[in-house]
């Protein structure tokens, strides 16, 4: 049985998202980013972990998710810190495609817990 529950949500259509580019969605109070590269489609928290900036209203460079802020940058595949200031990882969300729809996966815990 498994301890917590997750499901998959509807938050794009595929066609909004451009090879190479990015979008800012909503589920529930959480601001996710929505990443499509070349090595596929990837999904995080859209807020840096450094201080306060949108991820989404920086630049994505193939898998690399740069800061508009102090130009951290973050691996948007695993979330990881890989440029500084950013030190901290951001949490990141399965995405499944069906259809036209982009989904991803959201537990019922808040992110980051
Ligand atoms: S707020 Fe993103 S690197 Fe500083």
């Amino acid at each position: 049985m498994p301890v917590s529950e997750s499901r998959y949500v509807r938050v794009a259509r595929i066609a909004d998202v451009p090879r190479g580019g990015m979008l800012e969605v909503g589920v529930g109070s959480r601001t996710i980013v929505i990443c499509h590269t070349r090595d596929g489609w990837f999904a995080a928290d859209n807020i840096c972990t450094h201080a306060y900036a949108k991820l989404s209203e920086g630049r994505l460079k193939k898998t690399r998710l740069i800061c508009p802020l102090h130009g951290g940058s973050f691996d948007c595949r695993t979330g990881a810190a890989i440029g500084s200031p950013a030190a901290l990882p951001l949490a990141t969300y399965a995405v499944r495609l069906t259809g036209e729809d982009v989904e991803i996966e959201v537990g019922d815990s808040p992110a980051g817990s």
